[in-house]
């Protein structure tokens, strides 16, 4: 545990025991004094999201749904679905959608299909799996994946726009194109966008298609596999076991996320909000 030093912070930030995580990512632990999340600057833990891809809150009180959803436009517009602004992100009894199943969630990044990208997902932990039982968020910093690069493999990357089709059955859906490569729209950095179809150990449940024009058929399976590859190394790569009333903060332009699957029997519920 350390103390965040930084003497431009605000005090009541400082005061709090921080942890920076490996790879990236950082843990703000509150004290018994400070368990109001309006206490802490917005400005100050945007900044901080920019510099670890991602924070997690612990220790604070928990909101109820449209305390959350308020307390979300504290940091920016909201992302409006069908829905509303907060979805619950738990096991459905008939799912649409694998999202609300118990099954892995490849690497994407979110609002593919939505009007605007959203800049920040902010999560809220009501139930964490049971230790051991798996459920983890995974997140990949593509920044990281794009500095390893050779400039051979930046420069296929930088050529390639990859087509992805899914059905809207869920919240989500339709028919985009996006570059690979893109680049931060605060921070300035390279970033890759992508979304990795479903595998053989998915809950095979309203699939991702993707098509890259230009590649054959094993051209494409070769640049998706290579590409896992790298995602998925540990240099780049983070999986958050949650616990129960994590806030957690992430960037959505920087970081792809996914989740790995949990037992059957194991609850997880949590709370998903869009800042554009
Ligand atoms: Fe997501």
């Amino acid at each position: 545990m350390m103390v965040l030093s930084n003497l431009s912070l605000s005090p009541v930030l400082t005061q709090l025991n921080s942890q920076i995580l490996n790879p990236f990512g950082l843990v703000l632990n509150t004290k018994e004094e400070f368990r109001d999340l309006h206490l802490l600057s917005v400005a100050e833990l945007r900044n901080l999201v920019w510099e670890h891809r991602f924070i997690i809150l612990r220790g604070f009180s928990q909101l109820e749904l449209e305390e959350l959803s308020n307390y979300c436009q504290s940091w920016g517009e909201l992302l409006t679905w069908d829905f509303g602004t907060v979805l619950d992100v738990i096991v459905q009894e008939n799912p649409q959608n694998y999202t609300f199943t118990n099954g892995n969630m490849p690497f994407h990044w979110d609002g593919a299909f939505a009007k605007v990208v959203p800049s920040l997902i902010f999560f809220q932990c009501v139930v964490a799996p049971t230790p051991g039982s798996g459920g983890e968020t995974t997140f990949c910093d593509t920044t990281k994946v794009w500095e390893k690069a050779t400039p051979q493999q930046r420069q296929i990357w930088q050529q390639t726009k990859i087509t992805y089709k899914t059905q809207k059955l869920a919240h989500y859906g339709g028919q985009i194109s996006t570059n690979l490569v893109s680049q931060h729209p605060v921070t300035g950095v390279p970033i890759l966008r992508f979304a990795e179809p479903l595998n053989e150990e998915s809950v095979n449940l309203n699939p991702l298609f993707l098509e890259i024009p230009g590649l054959s058929l094993p051209e494409r399976d070769q640049l998706i596999e290579d590409l896992q590859k790298r995602l998925y190394n540990p240099e780049n790569f983070f999986a958050h076991q949650w616990q129960t009333g994590d806030i957690l903060i992430a960037d959505n332009h920087v970081l792809l996320h996914g989740r790995n699957p949990f037992f059957s029997h194991s609850s997880r519920h949590l709370q998903r909000v869009h800042i554009l």
